[in-house]
């Protein structure tokens, strides 16, 4: 059974660049691997993360990410089955960081990017459609100039 399975946390406070491409890296490896999708946005020291993938698989690597000491409060917020995934690939989107070298990070998108992405999703599921209100309002509301 595939599902999609919806999480916020927020960064710790001393969150390095070289943290958040390791996160990247690693996700962008484990989750291709494992033909998990979705998206993580990171912007102002919190993470939105929506997994796709077999239900066993996405468990397995959210019991990992739950303990994981770069990030506090994490919420798992939705969990449900879905018929079809709507990401086909795994992506992470965050502005600019000027000590990363975005170009070397597969999976990384623009937050404009992830905007274009996004803007014309199909919200027919509960945590897509509470994905995007989110990270809208993280973008929009709380976000600096993009
Ligand atoms: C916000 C956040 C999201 C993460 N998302 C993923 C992910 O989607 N896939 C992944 O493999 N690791 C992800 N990680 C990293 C995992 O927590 C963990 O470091 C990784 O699975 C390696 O674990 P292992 O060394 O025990 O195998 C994430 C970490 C954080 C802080």
């Amino acid at each position: 059974m595939i599902i999609e399975l919806l999480v916020t946390s927020k960064a710790k406070k001393d969150i390095t660049p070289a943290e958040i491409s390791d996160i990247l890296e690693t996700s962008y490896k484990f989750n291709t691997e494992n033909d998990i999708t979705g998206c993580l946005l990171y912007h102002n020291g919190e993470f939105i993360h929506l997994l796709e993938g077999e239900q066993k698989k996405v468990q397995e690597l959210y019991s990992k990410v739950v303990f994981d000491n770069r990030h506090t409060d994490v919420s798992k917020l939705i969990q449900n089955p879905i018929e079809k995934r709507y990401f086909s690939s795994w992506t992470m989107a965050f502005n600019e960081i000027p000590a990363i070298n975005s170009a070397n990070i597969k999976g990384y998108i623009s937050i404009n990017d992830f905007n274009n992405l996004t803007c014309s999703m199909n919200r027919s599921s509960t945590a897509r459609n509470m994905f995007l209100y989110l990270t809208q309002t993280i973008i929009t509301v709380k976000g600096k100039e993009i």
